[in-house]
């Protein structure tokens, strides 16, 4: 008998491009994660659609309707848990997650940020990196910690720069990248290849560097 496939619960806030690129991913039969459920603390993502149209269970879990951070994030942990999952994806979730939250997750939860971490954490990663005369940029696949978009790497992308490029080019150069990356290091973890243990993030037993994995544009 095949082993079952690893359980994922994915969070969302908004569009849900990266969640639509692991849908594809699994559904070509590259990836052996299987998304239990899509749970997003707006009612108008339209990730939510997204994942209906591919006959994905939805949830809606309003922030607003909590009085604070902490009784939102007991709520999301019941309804995340209601699903058993092995690993929790998020995918544009717009929440900064209590400390019990993550240390609930430790290990099996991930996150993807458009900059090349330890660069350019927190909002306006694109303007940011212009301003500052960048010649590269690119996303970055993290197991979360307590530290805000530090914890440590799987995997980034890198993209190049170039003359005239304004943030809305750099973002859909960085996008495209998160839509690779997002699905790999799912998959790497999927299959057991990735894992965090107190040294760091490995992939296939050997502890990753502080950058994680690296893909440049031209590899495949
Ligand atoms: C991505 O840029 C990701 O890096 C950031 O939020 C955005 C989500 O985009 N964490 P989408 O909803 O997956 O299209």
């Amino acid at each position: 008998m095949p082993a079952a496939a690893c359980k994922v619960v994915v969070l969302i806030s908004g569009s849900g491009s990266n969640l639509q690129a692991l849908i594809d991913n699994i559904a070509a039969g590259e990836n052996p994660a299987n998304i239990a459920a899509v749970i997003s603390n707006r009612g108008d993502a339209y990730g939510l659609q997204r994942a209906q149209a591919a006959g994905i269970t939805t949830r809606v879990l309003d922030h607003k309707a909590f009085s604070d951070r902490e009784s939102f994030d007991r709520a999301l942990i019941e309804a995340i848990d209601g699903f058993d999952p092995q690993l929790v994806v998020l995918a544009g979730f717009m929440r900064i997650l209590s400390g019990d939250f993550v240390r609930h997750y430790q290990g099996r939860l991930l996150n993807i940020h458009p900059s090349l971490l330890p660069k350019y954490k927190g909002l306006h990663t694109h303007q940011r990196a212009l301003a500052d005369g960048e010649h590269e940029h690119g996303c970055s696949v993290h197991f979360v910690t307590e530290e805000l978009d530090g914890g440590p790497l799987v995997v980034q992308a890198v993209v190049p720069i170039t003359q005239g490029d304004t943030p809305d080019d750099l973002a859909q150069r960085v996008h495209a990248q998160e839509h690779r990356i997002y699905p790999l290091a799912v998959r790497w973890f999927a299959e057991g290849r990735v894992r965090l243990n107190e040294q760091g993030a490995s992939l296939d037993g050997q502890l990753l560097a502080a950058s994680g994995k690296v893909l440049h544009p031209l590899d495949t």
